[in-house]
């Protein structure tokens, strides 16, 4: 059973200076979900958003807001991004010993839980907690940074991810993140993927959100 396309536009690559306009100009163009990038200058090089600026965005939208926490001992902030009104959470299994009680604490705590992988990380890290979650990221980049090159090994690491959901009967959705566009998109979800994050592709378009956001559905209408 094919499960439904989604969209999930990453702000990361917005204007922050009009961070309300732009969410909601994606949500206009039919964007499924708004991804936001949680970064902490230690398990990724970079810093950027923490459960305020999740907490402005659920005043903009109504769309399921979807929280990539890449930050060490996520545990400690699940409450505060719940709070701030994140639909989902996704936590990365590097940063996770405890990978199935965080799980556990996500869904508790009123959020579908979501686990990562980064490129480095094998699809079995996830093997035992794939049962207890909505949803499974697989990084297509190395997590950090928007407007990074996709990473084409990746695909059999979807598939694979895809079809240990599938041998279990699960429903869950796979994600891809980084260098998703109209020439990554086809080939990401030809391999089991069904919701794409577009940070650049979407925000950084030259002819706007709108028709960037219509040209990656569309990249991937036959499939
Ligand atoms: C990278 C982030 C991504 C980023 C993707 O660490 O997790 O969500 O925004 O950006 P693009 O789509 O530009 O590769
Ligand atoms: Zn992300």
């Amino acid at each position: 059973m094919a499960l439904p396309l989604r969209i999930a536009p990453s702000i990361l690559a917005a204007d922050f200076t009009q961070l309300g306009d732009q969410i909601r100009q994606a949500e206009a163009a039919g964007a499924d979900q708004i991804h936001i990038d949680v970064m902490d200058g230690c398990f990724v090089p970079n810093i950027t958003m923490g459960p305020l600026a999740v907490e402005a965005a659920r005043r903009v939208t109504s769309l399921p807001l979807d929280v990539h926490l890449m930050i060490v001992h996520p545990e400690n902030l699940i409450p505060a991004f719940v709070a701030a009104g994140a639909t989902l959470i996704s936590v990365h299994a590097e940063t996770c010993p405890h990978l199935h009680r965080t799980v556990q604490q996500i869904r508790e705590a009123g959020a579908h839980p979501s686990v990562v992988l980064n490129p480095g990380t094998p699809a079995v890290a996830v093997k035992e907690v794939l049962p207890f979650v909505d949803m499974v990221l697989v990084m297509t980049v190395n997590p950090g940074f928007g407007g990074q090159a996709f990473i084409p090994q990746m695909l059999g690491k979807i598939g694979e991810i895809r079809g240990m959901l599938d041998a279990l009967g699960s429903t869950a959705d796979v994600q891809v993140d980084g260098g998703i566009d109209v020439t990554t998109a086809p080939q990401v979800v030809q391999h089991g993927a069904n919701v794409l994050v577009a940070g650049t592709a979407i925000f950084r378009a030259p002819d706007g959100i709108a028709a960037a956001t219509r040209a990656l559905r569309e990249a991937v209408r036959q499939w």
